[in-house]
């Protein structure tokens, strides 16, 4: 291992009391970590704030093996250590990186090929908030979901992390983007990333409203419940949703012939349970096709708030209040 002299033996983290609210979390002191073969040891600047923290918090979220019990699916900082075997990073280079766990921590070790470089005219502190949306959205809505310039998305949440990345994203590279959330304001901020239309969903048929529009291709869906059967409903002939989320819940009476006959696809994935190998795949194919558009500019981190990591409980509290637009952050 090749490391900085100055690292400290100890370090801040938060972790789980027992599952539950807010309260829940305690910074708690444990050893900081050395990179394995093939990781690089960072020291962490921020961390993003994930709706997957919030479930792991109340212990309502499935855990893949190997996570660790401290939380955090992303963090940016600086490389202070590299494992054997690591030759696409050193120390001193300043990264972002997506984390099975881990980085709600002043220090995190993560495999090499999940890291990325921090694109032109960002700040750590808003970068970190980016690896769990790129790799999200490219994965679901271009990979999955295969939007293509020209076709029409609908984008649930659109106010998200993931929704207002989605937006930009599908928007720059020439899909007509529509989007829902929960109200006026949050709807107006969804056009102004790109949205052609965003619904109220509190107050408007998202289904009649965006039949009036013409055809959707592509559904990005992270209610569940009966916006599935909605969604089916609404999607053109070829239509794939792809679902992230299940708030509303996995279970419902389906009438599958809306599947076959319009020939729609219906899927979803899990990003943090997936192997090393693939992530970094995903982290090659994100750093091609997306960075050049965050650098720039096209394409922005967008952050609501930041909270000390100290304070993690009130970043979850902001979370809850489903009041924030974009990324909720911890600064270390
Ligand atoms: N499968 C995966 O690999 C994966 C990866 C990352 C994230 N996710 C999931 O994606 C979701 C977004 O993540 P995030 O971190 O960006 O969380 P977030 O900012 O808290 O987003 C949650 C969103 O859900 C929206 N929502 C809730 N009920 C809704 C409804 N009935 N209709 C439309 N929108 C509704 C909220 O919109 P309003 O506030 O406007 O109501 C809010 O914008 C989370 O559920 C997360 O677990 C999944």
């Amino acid at each position: 291992m090749n490391a900085n002299p100055t690292i400290p033996a100890t370090m801040l983290v938060v972790v789980v009391a027992t599952p539950g609210g807010p309260e829940a979390l305690q910074v708690v002191e444990r050893p900081v970590p050395k990179p394995a073969c093939g990781e690089v040891l960072i020291k962490v600047a921020a961390a993003g704030v994930n709706g997957a923290d919030l479930s792991q918090r109340r212990g309502t979220y499935l855990l893949p093996p190997g996570t660790p019990d401290i939380l955090g699916l992303e963090c940016a900082g600086t490389i202070v250590a590299v494992g054997e075997g690591v030759t696409d990073w050193a120390i001193g280079a300043q990264v972002c990186a997506l984390l099975i766990g881990g980085g709600y921590a002043e220090y995190c070790a993560v495999p090499a090929v999940q890291c990325l470089p921090i694109p032109a005219g960002v700040s750590l502190i808003d970068a970190a908030g980016l690896p769990e949306v790129a790799m999200t959205v490219w994965s679901n809505v271009f990979e999955i979901g295969r939007l293509a310039p020209g076709e029409t998305i609908l984008v649930h949440g659109g106010a998200s992390g993931i929704g207002t990345h989605t937006i930009q994203l599908a928007h720059r590279l020439g899909a007509r983007v529509l989007a829902t959330a929960g109200t006026d304001a949050k709807c107006r901020r969804c056009e102004q990333l790109g949205a052609v239309k965003a619904f109220n969903y509190t107050t408007q048929d998202f289904v009649a409203e965006a039949r009036r529009l013409g055809a959707v291709d592509v559904i990005l869906d992270m209610v569940g419940g009966d916006y599935i059967r909605r969604g089916l409903e609404l999607l053109a002939p070829g239509g794939r949703l792809v679902m992230l989320a299940l708030k509303q819940g996995a279970r419902l009476e389906l009438d599958c012939g809306l599947i076959q006959s319009k020939n729609l696809y219906l899927t979803g994935s899990r990003l943090r349970p997936r192997p090393i190998a693939e992530k970094g795949r995903l982290v090659s194919a994100v750093r091609k096709a997306v960075w050049p558009l965050i650098d720039s500019g096209d394409v922005k981190p967008i952050v609501d708030s930041t909270f000390p990591l100290r304070a993690a409980a009130d970043a979850h509290r902001r979370m809850e209040s489903g009041e924030h637009v974009g990324k909720v952050m911890l600064v270390v």
